[in-house]
């Protein structure tokens, strides 16, 4: 992949069309069918090391921060160790509690956000082990971790992540797989993600050639007064990102809740203007998520529903293709980068250089 445009208009466009290939990338040469795992070169954790780990701590700020929650997930689901995600911005003016068990994971695209490096450097002053989770080589995080893994998903111009986005959840996927499998993760688990891995590139394609509804939606929503993005577990930091990139690229005003929150505050912002995007896994959780649509219908809220079926309560649905269950966000916010790209695109917006921002924040 090159700075060149490739015939798109532009690059946040150009880069959610390489999520194929870059999903792929991240993949290549690391998958390891005999044992039914990954081989992560660069992590300098061995088996022994990773038995002893007790928590995972995981830093970074906006996208960067939100691919943390998901990774979260993945290695309490599939390593069953405790895991959280904190914005490293916060945890780096709090005089956190730096516990030797614990193994701390800095994430960023760009490896130069300066919260984040502070936050590393912070840690390591502290006698911390360090993983890096990061895009560009030899980046100042990249150097300054004890080892991790590059998401690898080539050079990223627009200011709103997309593509390595995407590339860092399955970065997360590949890591926790790797400690699932140095702990308890059966063999059979372990071929069952590794099979969904591997479908995640042509679903990806699939997804993507879902376009033009999803341009179709977006002319729809782009007057929308607000909106407001819900989901709950694996459908929350979804929710949360999905609506951090409607706001960067489009200026709508979004915020994200996990939809068990609703009733306990935001329900009362609902109302025809205010439309909900609500992205459905088809998890145990469907049934509850589907109370949640009644709640915003009886307030006469619109709904846009992203998952695996036709959801009646909802006004659309966006189906996405089925995977594993713990590889549901990956898949599932792809639609939500095309929505907003195409409100942003709707509303005559400066799509690669939103206001305000920077591709990478390397100042206090
Ligand atoms: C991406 O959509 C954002 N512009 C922003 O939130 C970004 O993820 C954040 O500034 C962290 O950047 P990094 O991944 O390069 O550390």
């Amino acid at each position: 992949e090159s700075y060149d445009m490739g015939g798109h208009d532009t690059y946040m466009h150009k880069e959610i069309h390489e999520q194929v290939d870059a999903v792929d990338r991240v993949l290549r040469g690391r998958i390891d069918d005999r044992f039914s795992t990954v081989r992560l070169g660069g992590l300098n954790l061995d088996a022994r090391e990773a038995r002893g780990v007790r928590r995972v701590k995981i830093l970074g700020c906006g996208s960067a921060y939100h691919t943390g929650l998901i990774g979260a997930q993945l290695i309490e689901e599939l390593a069953r160790i405790p895991a959280d995600a904190e914005p490293a911005s916060e945890f780096r003016y709090r005089n956190p509690v730096v516990d030797p068990d614990t193994l701390y994971i800095a994430v960023s695209q760009s490896g130069e956000t300066y919260d984040t490096l502070a936050a590393v450097q912070e840690l390591k002053r502290k006698g911390a082990r360090v993983l890096g989770v990061v895009n560009v080589v030899g980046s100042a995080i990249a150097r300054e971790t004890d080892g991790g893994v590059y998401v690898h998903a080539g050079p990223e111009v627009c200011v709103v992540s997309t593509k390595c986005f995407t590339n860092t959840a399955v970065a997360f996927a590949l890591l926790a797989l790797h400690l699932g499998r140095i702990r308890d993760l059966s063999v059979a688990d372990g071929k069952r993600i590794i099979a969904g891995l591997r479908k995640l590139p042509e679903q990806i394609a699939e997804v993507l050639s879902g376009e033009e509804e999803i341009k179709e939606l977006a002319a729809e929503y782009a007057n929308a007064k607000s909106m407001m993005f819900v989901g709950r577990v694996r459908g929350y930091p979804v929710a949360r990102e999905a609506s951090l990139k409607l706001k960067e690229v489009s200026y709508v005003h979004a915020e994200a809740y996990p939809a068990s929150e609703l009733k306990h505050g935001p329900l009362a912002l609902i109302e025809p203007e205010v439309p909900t995007v609500a992205v459905l896994p088809d998890d145990d959780l469907l049934e509850k998520n589907r109370a949640t649509l009644e709640e915003i219908k009886a307030r006469s809220g619109r709904i846009l529903a992203v998952a695996h079926r036709e959801q009646e309560k909802a006004d659309h649905t966006i189906v996405v293709p089925r995977n594993e269950v713990e590889l549901d966000p990956i898949l599932m916010g792809i639609p939500l980068q095309l929505l907003a790209y195409h409100t942003a695109l709707a509303l005559g917006r400066d799509i690669d250089k939103p206001r305000n921002l920077a591709k990478s924040v390397t100042v206090e």
